[in-house]
């Protein structure tokens, strides 16, 4: 299967017809639990002896068949969805960090990602030190002892940057961590991290994988290159396991062993299973998914150039844009285009970008991105008011900042309904 191109992939990859009954789409198996043929087949599935379902919290095959395709489109060697992309890192940290561990993330990130990691991961004793992802040697200089990976995105939300991906991943590996990428904004088509030195790439399924803005849903891919059992730092991968007759992962599953300790500690125990409806929606979003980015990519572009030249617009952060600093990373990392969320700054500050906010009415004003429709949000009154005006202006959402996610509709409907907005 892996031998046709993406765009055949990203339509049958890990389905097939049903063979009970022939069904062409993949049904939704709306169902918590599976019979088991007898006792002995049951206890080879709990101890992990042979594959098969058990119950919809750990496997479902409708929400296999979702993460054998983006597994196929990622390049990695298995994939697990969870309910949403904060689930999927809770569940990719929680097989990788200790009580007192640490990680090093991109200052640059989303939002919601910098309050998980800095409030909410503090409550189960792991740390974060924040790096400016533009000057890879401050990712190097945050690395220490304790530290267990580094975390990126591909392409950063709000801000739009594209990040250096091999440079970052050559500095992990040399103080012995994986580097994992969340890659929701750029999607597979874009961008494959893994191709580029990258070990786990995480998303947040919700967005331009699903595509239309209606279901929850989040995704690790494993890249099965990491050496989990080349130290002790991974005792969940090279360690006799408890909860499993002290069987050890990595030595038992070798190159899936990431992905296996994500399903059947991390999802089996925390618990933030996908709905076997949500992986039917999301499959069938990516199903179109060649089709979406390249106009979603074309629309931005010409958003860009429009807001660029417009009087009320002091500056325009898209890497699409041949002048922005973030165009020859693209080129390298996001050659088909540099997706569709990006970031503006309103002359007038804050009061001016929410005033923009309140009077579009093509657009909708709401926290979400990658959907068919074009999206505004003004990050600093909305997604990044929990963070202090400098955490804020840090992770390229201060108060001057609008950010865009541009849909695809009629360019021309979009750009005059930012237009009248802007004129308000
Ligand atoms: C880049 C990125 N990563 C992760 C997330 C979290 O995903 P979810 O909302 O599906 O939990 C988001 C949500 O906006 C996001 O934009």
């Amino acid at each position: 299967m892996s031998d046709y191109g993406f765009d055949t992939l990203a339509i049958h990859a890990g389905a097939a017809p049903d063979p009970t009954t022939g069904a062409r789409a993949t049904p939704i198996y709306q169902t918590t639990s599976f019979v088991f043929d007898d006792t002995d087949h049951a206890a080879s599935l709990f101890d992990l002896q042979a594959f098969g379902n058990i119950y919809t919290r750990i496997t479902n095959p409708t929400t296999a068949v979702l993460e054998e395709r983006v597994a196929t489109l990622e390049g990695g060697v298995a994939a697990l969805a969870t309910a949403s992309g904060h689930a999927a890192q809770l569940i990719a940290f929680h097989t990788l960090m200790q009580p007192g561990d640490h990680f090093v993330a991109a200052r640059q990130l989303y939002g919601g990602s910098i309050t998980q990691f800095g409030v909410s991961f503090q409550k189960f004793d792991w740390h974060v030190d924040w790096a400016d992802v533009t000057d890879p040697a401050s990712i190097k200089a945050a690395i220490g002892p304790k530290t267990k990976a580094v975390f990126i995105e591909s392409i950063a939300n709000p801000g739009g940057l594209v990040t250096d991906i091999a440079a970052i991943a050559d500095i992990a590996h040399e103080a012995g961590i994986p580097l994992i990428v969340d890659n929701t904004l750029a999607s597979p088509y874009l961008c494959k991290p893994l191709s580029h030195g990258a070990d786990i790439v995480l998303h947040s399924a919700t967005k331009f994988l699903g595509g239309h803005g209606n279901s929850m849903g989040g995704i690790i891919v494993d890249g099965g290159k990491f050496n989990w059992s080349a130290s002790d730092k991974y005792p969940s991968l090279s360690q006799p396991n408890d909860g499993y007759h002290g069987m050890k992962l990595h030595e038992t599953f070798g190159e899936i062993a990431f992905a296996i300790a994500c399903r059947v500690i991390g999802l089996r125990d925390l618990g933030p299973a996908i709905s076997p409806t949500n992986a039917f929606m999301i499959i069938t979003g990516i199903e179109t998914l060649h089709l979406r980015m390249p106009r979603h990519c074309e629309n931005a572009l010409k958003v860009a150039e429009h807001l660029k030249a417009h009087e009320a617009v002091s500056w325009v952060s898209y890497a699409g844009l041949a002048d922005d600093p973030s165009h020859n990373l693209m080129k390298k990392y996001s050659p088909k285009g540099a997706g569709s969320v990006f970031t503006f700054g309103v002359k007038g500050g804050y009061d001016a970008g929410v005033k923009l906010a309140n009077n579009v009415k093509l657009l909708s004003l709401l926290a979400n991105v990658g959907d068919t429709r074009s999206l505004i949000i003004h990050p600093s009154s909305t997604t990044h008011r929990q963070l202090t005006e400098e955490q804020q202006t840090a992770a390229g959402a201060g108060p001057d900042v609008v950010r865009l996610s541009v849909g695809l509709e009629d360019a021309a409907d979009i750009i005059a309904d930012l237009d009248q907005a802007l004129s308000a």
